[in-house]
């Protein structure tokens, strides 16, 4: 048995485009890969496509925005595979658009899927991890909350407000074998940033010093390394990984 396969990762959010690409990275690392997923028709699909390339991801349904929601899932993987040792909060949408003409509901949408989920998923697997004496927390925020975006009012508060949550728990269980870090990438060739108009896009593209956007595998990679034992002394951390866009 791969030393490992023990360990339980859970990715919500995992049928797009970064949630892929760690799916992979951590199953070829040998872990357990627990995928979630909102949408059961994309995730049939996306789950029958890794299968035939040797992927073998087990998939659970939630909508990370809902606590109770997350809860039920999380009771059943417990039940099903055991508890979850490393929790990937990568689950995350955009609703665009200058901060004047920005809807109550484009703005409680974002905050509910983006930085809500944060919570609900964590609180429901802290207290196993800190148990265990081993866990991992990794929040994917963005650049954007790093610097803002025009365009983000509501993203951009989101991923911020992910971060300070990380420095607080990182400090919290320190001292019970629990690592809390954000990975801030920039622009990474996802759909999500395909769906900026192109010559935005071109536009946002022209403002990075390596002059292209980032590879999916390159923020798995990051993953994989702050979910190691290599990674114990590193908590409460913001990592950045956007090519030179955002240096401070
Ligand atoms: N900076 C300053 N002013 C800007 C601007 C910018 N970047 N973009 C537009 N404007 C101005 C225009 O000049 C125009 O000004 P006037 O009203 O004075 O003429 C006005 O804003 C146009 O406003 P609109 O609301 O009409 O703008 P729009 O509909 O054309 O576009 C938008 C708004 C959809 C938000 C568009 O700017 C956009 O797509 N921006 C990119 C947003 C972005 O980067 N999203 C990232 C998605 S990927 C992701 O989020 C992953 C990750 O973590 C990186």
């Amino acid at each position: 048995m791969n030393s490992l396969e023990h360990r339980i990762v859970l990715i919500t959010g995992a049928t797009g485009g970064l949630g892929t690409a760690m799916c992979k990275k951590m199953h070829d690392d040998g872990y357990k890969v627990v995928a979630n997923y909102r949408n059961e028709e994309k995730a049939l699909e996306w789950q029958k496509k890794l299968k035939e390339e040797g992927y073998d991801i087990a998939m659970y349904q939630a909508d990370v925005a809902d606590f109770d929601s997350v809860g039920r899932m999380v009771a059943k993987i417990t039940e099903d595979i055991g508890p979850v040792s490393i929790l990937v909060n990568n689950a995350g949408i955009t609703r665009d658009g200058a901060f004047r003409k920005m809807t109550w509901e484009n703005w409680r949408a974002v905050m509910s899927s983006n930085l809500d989920s944060v919570f609900n998923c964590t609180r429901h697997v802290i207290n196993p991890m800190i148990d265990s004496g081993f866990g991992r927390i990794i929040n994917i925020s963005s650049v954007n909350g790093q610097r803002g975006q025009f365009g983000q009012a509501n993203y951009s508060a989101a991923k911020a407000g992910m971060h300070g949550f990380t420095k607080t728990l990182a400090m919290e269980v320190a001292n019970k074998g629990v690592t809390v870090n954000t990975i801030s990438p920039g622009y990474i060739g996802t759909d999500m940033v395909m769906a900026v108009r192109e010559e935005i896009r071109n536009q946002i593209i022209a403002q990075i010093p390596m002059g292209r956007l980032g590879g999916t595998e390159e923020v798995a990679y990051l993953v994989s390394f702050l979910a190691s034992e290599h990674a114990n002394f590193i908590t409460g951390a913001n990592m950045s990984i956007n090519g030179g866009q955002h240096v401070y």
